[in-house]
C-alpha cells in the first residue's frame, strides 16, 4: 500500500463504524489510518457488531474500543472524544446513520459524539443502489453537505447478498487518502474552521476553458504477462483533473490509473506511452491548459514477444527504444495561448536541473516534487512540490495533500490562462 511516511502523527480520528457488509473493510482503514501515524479510536454502533466483533479492532490498536455512552473508560465519553477528535469517520455510513446525523439524533455514543465534536466530519456511505437513490437519502445528505460534511464515495461494484450498483462503499485506500485530504487541509487549530469541510473551490473560474490532464504509470509491455511500469499512482493527476472540473472547465483524462472516474470528468484509459501520445495528441489542439502529470515511461522494449518469456532459455536481454516525448511533442505543436505544465519527479532537490527540464520540454510550468521526502511522491496520499515557471519559483507547498497541491497548480495556471 503506502510507504511508511508518518504524515499523520499526532492526529487523532475517531472511526465510527456502522452497521453494514462494509464494516469489515473498516478494519483496512484503521490499519491505513495508523500506517500513517494517526491515532485511531474505534468506535463501532450496536449493529457493526453483527458484521465484525470487537476483538478484531482492539487487536489492531492500542485504544479501547468504544461502543456505548455507558461503559466507556471516560466519564462522559461523547464530550471526550468529540475535543479528541481531529476528523470523525464514518466507514461505513448506513442509510440509518445518514438520517440521524443530518437530524442532529444523539441516541447511541456515536451519534452523540458527532454533535458533541467541532472535528470535521467524513462519511462512506454504503448501502444498497435502491436505498442510496431514494429521495429520503439524497435529502440528508444533501443537508449533510450544505453543513460541510465531506464524504467519500459511494461507488459502484458489488454489493451485500450478490448484487450490484451505486452504493458499495469506497475503497479503503480512498477513505484513507479522504481523510489525509481533510486533516492536512483543515485550519490550524487557533482558526475557525471553514465554512465548508472541505476547501471551496473557486467555482467557475475555469468555465469555457477545456482541460487535457495526463495521469499514472505507463505501461510498455515485455511479452503477454510482463511489462516495464513505475510506481505512479495516478492519485496527483486525477485529483486535477477532479480539480479542474470543480472549478467549471471540460476535462478529459487519460489516465493509466485504476483510480474511479473523477465527477463529471470524461476518461480515456490507456496503458502505453504510444496509446498515451496518440490519445493526447487528439484532444491537444482544443486545450486551453495541459497538465502532464503522468509518470510516461522514457524507454519501452523494443520488440514485445508473442508468448511468455521462458525461464529455462537463460539470460537475456531486453533491447529498449526511446518513447516519444509526448510535453515535448505538444510544446512544439502548441497553438498559442495554450498553457503547458509537467511534473518532475526527482530524487533531491535540484531546482537548477529542473529549470533546465522546464525550458527543454518547452512548458510553461514545471511541478517538480522531491520523490526521496517520505511525504512527496509516488504512493503517499501528500505531496511537496515546488512549481516552476520561466521566471523562477511561482509556489511552494507542502507537506500538503495532492487535492491541495492540484488546488496551486490549477491557480498558478489560470493566472497564466489570464495573461
Ligand atoms: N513526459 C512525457 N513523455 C515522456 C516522458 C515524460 O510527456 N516520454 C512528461 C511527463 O508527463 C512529465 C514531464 O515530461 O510531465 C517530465 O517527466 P520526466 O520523467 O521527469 O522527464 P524526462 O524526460 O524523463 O527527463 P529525465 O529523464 O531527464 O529526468
Amino acid at each position: 500500500m503506502r510507504s511508511g511516511a508518518a504524515v499523520l502523527t499526532g492526529r487523532t480520528v475517531v472511526l465510527g463504524v456502522g452497521g453494514g457488509i462494509a464494516a469489515y473493510k473498516a478494519v483496512e482503514v484503521l490499519r491505513g489510518l495508523s500506517k500513517l501515524g494517526a491515532e485511531v479510536v474505534p468506535l463501532v454502533t450496536d449493529a457493526a457488531t453483527h458484521f465484525v466483533g470487537r476483538a478484531t479492532f482492539s487487536a489492531l490498536c492500542p485504544e479501547p474500543v468504544r461502543a456505548s455512552l455507558w461503559d466507556g473508560p471516560e466519564p462522559v465519553p461523547h464530550t471526550a472524544l468529540g475535543r479528541r477528535a481531529d476528523l470523525l469517520l464514518v466507514a461505513p455510513c448506513t442509510a440509518d446513520l445518514l438520517a440521524k446525523l443530518a437530524h442532529g439524533h444523539a441516541d447511541d455514543l456515536l451519534t452523540a459524539t458527532a454533535l458533541a465534536t467541532r472535528a470535521p466530519l467524513l462519511l462512506a456511505p454504503a448501502m444498497h443502489s435502491e436505498m442510496w437513490e431514494h429521495p429520503a437519502v439524497g435529502a440528508n445528505v444533501a443537508t449533510l453537505k450544505s453543513r460541510g460534511t465531506s464524504l467519500v464515495g459511494p461507488g459502484t461494484g458489488p454489493l451485500a447478498a450478490g448484487d450490484s450498483g451505486v452504493g458499495r462503499m469506497a475503497e479503503p485506500d480512498e477513505i484513507v487518502d479522504a481523510a489525509v485530504s481533510l486533516l492536512y487541509d483543515a485550519p490550524a487549530p487557533s482558526e475557525p474552521p471553514a465554512p465548508s469541510g472541505l476547501v471551496a473551490a473557486p467555482s467557475g473560474a475555469l468555465a469555457g476553458m477545456a482541460v487535457l490532464v495526463s495521469a499514472g504509470g505507463t505501461r510498455e509491455p515485455i511479452d503477454r504477462v510482463r511489462f516495464i511500469g513505475n510506481r505512479s499512482s495516478g492519485r496527483q493527476g486525477h485529483a486535477v483533473a477532479a480539480e479542474a472540473a470543480s472549478r467549471g472547465a471540460r476535462v478529459v483524462l487519460v489516465t493509466s490509473s485504476a483510480l474511479p472516474a473523477p465527477d463529471e470528468v470524461e476518461v480515456v484509459k490507456v496503458e502505453t506511452a504510444q496509446e498515451m501520445a496518440e490519445e493526447i495528441g487528439k484532444r491537444a489542439g482544443e486545450a486551453n491548459l495541459i497538465v502532464m502529470a503522468a509518470a510516461v515511461a522514457d524507454f519501452r522494449p523494443r520488440a514485445r514477444l508473442e508468448h511468455k518469456m521462458d525461464r529455462s532459455r537463460g539470460p537475456v536481454g531486453l533491447e529498449l527504444e526511446p518513447t516519444e516525448d509526448i510535453l515535448a511533442s505538444l510544446s512544439a505543436a502548441r497553438r498559442p495561448g495554450q498553457v503547458l505544465v509537467g511534473f518532475a519527479a526527482e530524487v533531491g532537490s535540484d531546482l537548477a536541473r529542473a529549470a533546465e527540464k522546464l525550458e527543454r520540454k518547452g512548458a510553461d510550468l514545471l511541478v517538480v516534487n522531491d520523490v526521496s521526502e517520505p511525504d512527496a511522491g509516488f504512493d503517499v496520499p501528500t505531496n511537496t512540490v515546488t512549481i516552476l515557471s520561466r521566471r523562477g519559483v511561482a509556489a511552494k507547498v507542502g507537506p500538503v495533500s495532492k487535492e491541495q497541491v492540484a488546488r496551486t497548480v490549477l491557480d498558478v495556471s489560470t493566472s497564466l490562462l489570464a495573461t
